[in-house]
């Protein structure tokens, strides 16, 4: 590097992650960070939660207004007539090593869907392509889960609505409502979230004309890193390496003198709590064994105080991803399985903003800061 370039190099400016900047106008969903507010098409996610099925809330994204019967029982018809898989795509996942983390199986999944049948997913994505995708999820995870296990897969029953048949497809037995219902609230709180990273890239993909399993495959993609959805497959980590109340104050503080960032708390948006956070608290109270609730809890309040002391002004607070853990956890599933359960909620969101992305679409294509040198010359290798 020349003396130039190093010079020009140190000038670069602190990336901001387009902290603050609109890019995209939306009708789906939004998060009033300064409140600790989340609404989708007008609602309040505490007038839905608890209280519309998973069904409902994908029709109302979608569509954009909450279904009448008619309309629910057809979208339902169409969930359960699309929970199998292609035999290609079941072979497939067979084919992936036992220890695969399931984001990469989901990812694989989705784009082997895609490549199988490239006539259904052109580049006009539309309504009937996004139920047929969101279905297929917890069919494509079922797959690889009981794959792994050593089991064949099962195919997926339509008189289940999403939760149901997740579970179902997953453990292979009828699931019992205490597990399916705090799982379908989950999926209804989890279904959207403005424009947060994998739904961007869900738009960015759509905005050149490209098909809905590519852009799918992409918001995969960016949900798996812990700074987005794989956070609580790492809070459950984190809770079973604590253990026990006595030695939450010497963990954290380990942690936080290290440098660590504690997983489960802290969001670009919300500067006050997550609205999702404090129902699922709710939820995990419910749910969780009462040891695994009370060593949660004593947690998050050692650890939003130490945030508070540590990192004054910063407003961290405790995000979804926090009791996402000990609710999933009581409904059976593995720490691993977390992050694509997420996906399995948040394929109709994203979903639904490619369509709105397409409806009005202009190619996203932003602009960068060239800070790198100019005017070098070319040298053959041997004068280099
Ligand atoms: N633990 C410790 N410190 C934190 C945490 C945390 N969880 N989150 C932020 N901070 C600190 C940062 O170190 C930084 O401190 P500094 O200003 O002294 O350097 C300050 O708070 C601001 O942090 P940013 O990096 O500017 O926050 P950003 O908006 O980029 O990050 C994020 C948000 C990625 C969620 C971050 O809070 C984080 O890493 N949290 C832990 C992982 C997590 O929970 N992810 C799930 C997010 S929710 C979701 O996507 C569904």
């Amino acid at each position: 590097m020349t003396d130039s370039a190093t010079a020009t190099a140190t000038e670069r400016p602190k990336p901001n992650g387009l902290e603050g900047v609109v890019a995209a106008s939306t009708e789906l969903s939004h998060v009033f960070g300064e409140e600790g507010k989340l609404v989708y098409r007008g609602y309040d996610i505490h007038e839905l939660a608890g209280k519309a099925s998973f069904e409902e809330v994908a029709h109302l994204l979608w569509v954009g207004h909450l279904p009448n019967r008619t309309e629910l029982a057809d979208l339902e018809e169409k969930f359960g007539a699309n929970r199998q898989l292609p035999e290609a795509v079941i072979e497939g996942i067979r084919e992936l090593p036992r220890n695969a983390n399931p984001m990469d199986a989901l990812r694989t999944g989705v784009s082997m869907l895609g490549a199988n049948d490239p006539t259904l997913y052109d580049n006009e994505p539309d309504l009937d392509e996004a139920i047929g995708l969101a279905a297929r999820f917890p069919a494509i995870l079922a797959t690889f889960f009981r794959h792994r296990e050593g089991h064949e897969p099962i195919q997926g029953r339509s008189d289940y609505n999403t939760a149901q048949n997740y579970l179902y497809q997953l453990f292979g037995k009828e699931p019992e409502e205490r597990h399916w219902k705090p799982l379908e609230t989950y999926l209804v709180l989890l279904a959207d979230h403005g424009l947060n990273a994998s739904t961007f890239t869900s738009r960015v993909i759509a905005s050149t004309e490209s098909d809905l399993c590519s852009s799918l495959t992409g918001a995969v993609g960016a949900l798996k890193g812990p700074a987005h959805g794989g956070a609580p497959a790492k809070v459950l980590d984190m809770l079973n390496e604590i253990g026990s109340a006595d030695n939450v104050e010497s963990w954290l503080t380990n942690a936080l003198d290290s440098g660590q960032r504690l997983m489960g708390f802290g969001h670009r948006v919300y500067k006050a709590e997550d609205p999702r956070a404090e129902i699922l608290r709710g939820m995990a109270e419910t749910a969780s064994s009462p040891e695994f609730f009370e060593l949660s809890k004593r947690t998050e309040d050692r650890a939003l105080a130490m945030l508070e002391e540590r990192k004054p002004g910063r407003r961290l607070y405790t995000n979804v991803e926090f009791y996402s853990a000990a609710v999933l956890a009581a409904v059976g599933l593995p720490g691993d399985m977390f992050p694509p359960t997420f996906a399995v909620a948040r394929a109709v969101g994203w979903s639904a903003h490619v369509l709105e992305q397409c409806a009005n679409n202009r190619l996203i294509r932003p602009a960068s800061e060239y800070v790198g040198p100019t005017g070098l010359t070319f040298k053959p290798i041997d004068e280099r």
